[in-house]
């Protein structure tokens, strides 16, 4: 497992630089998520790698829902409280979730997959505790060309988790779950990298705040340009027919 020494979103100039949402799209694409997956109110959510913890308290507010979080980083549940007031956070791994079976009717995955060391046993965990027809919901960069080498940044960020559509939807699907949603969302990841730039005045400044060397910091920008970056919302429910799909009962 690679331990990267520092890790994007555990930087505070950069928590306060996304509004405490660590992802493109914040709220509005949470919003969107939800509204493709029909979720109904009286619904318990869980957010798997929720930061922050904003979307928590943001689920908290909707009507009837039951919001729940939580995140590898033992920072996060406090900072959660003390920025965003969202309470019902727990240390935990996305590979081993500390819930009942079939005890949620959604789970959101926000920009947390490419982060994923063990996607397989993530996403057999997330079928665990998943109800029959209840919908995952999965937003992350992804690979829309390759133009060269591209060996990854020297941090932990999603950028380098990064895989074409076709891989991504064929891990997930092999994993028994059907796409009900693929949608294109880059234009919010232009939206996020240009805030960055607006804030630090170019991409190669945003990460040499990072890595403390401006020498490292033009060298990552320079293997970026081998890779055009994307970014997906996806919506998925448990294939019909599988065990624990229930037939009939996985579709609103
Ligand atoms: C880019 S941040 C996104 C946070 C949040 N979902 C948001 O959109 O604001 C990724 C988060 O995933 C968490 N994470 C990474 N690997 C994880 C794992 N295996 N299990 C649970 N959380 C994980 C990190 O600690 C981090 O808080």
């Amino acid at each position: 497992m690679t331990e990267y020494p520092i890790k994007l979103y555990e930087n505070e100039e950069f928590q306060r630089c996304a509004g405490h949402a660590l992802r493109p799209g914040g709220l509005d694409l949470t919003r969107k998520a939800l509204d493709i997956s029909g979720l109904a109110a009286g619904s318990r959510v869980l957010d798997i790698g929720c930061g922050c913890g904003k979307t928590v308290e943001y689920l908290g507010r909707v009507p009837g829902m039951l919001a729940l979080g939580i995140d590898i980083s033992p920072e996060m549940p406090a900072l959660a409280r003390r920025l965003n007031g969202a309470q019902q956070i727990v240390v935990g791994d996305a590979g081993r979730l500390p819930y009942a079976d079939r005890s949620m009717d959604g789970i959101l995955c926000e920009c947390v997959y490419n982060l994923l060391e063990d996607r397989s046993r993530a996403l057999a965990e997330m079928d665990r505790v998943l109800r029959p027809g209840g919908r995952l919901m999965v937003s992350d960069l992804y690979l829309r060309e390759k133009r060269g080498e591209f060996p990854g940044l020297p941090l932990a960020t999603c950028i380098n988790g990064i895989a074409a559509r076709e891989t991504v939807a064929g891990e997930i699907g092999a994993a028994g779950w059907e796409m009900v949603a693929w949608q294109d969302e880059t234009p919010v990841y232009k939206q996020f990298v240009a805030g960055l730039i607006m804030t630090y005045g170019s991409m190669a400044a945003f990460w040499e705040s990072l890595v403390g060397s401006c020498q490292k910091a033009c060298a990552m920008q320079d293997s970026l340009k081998n890779v055009r970056i994307g970014y997906y919302l996806s919506v998925w429910g448990k294939r019909p027919g599988r065990p624990g799909a229930a037939n009939g009962e996985d579709r609103r």
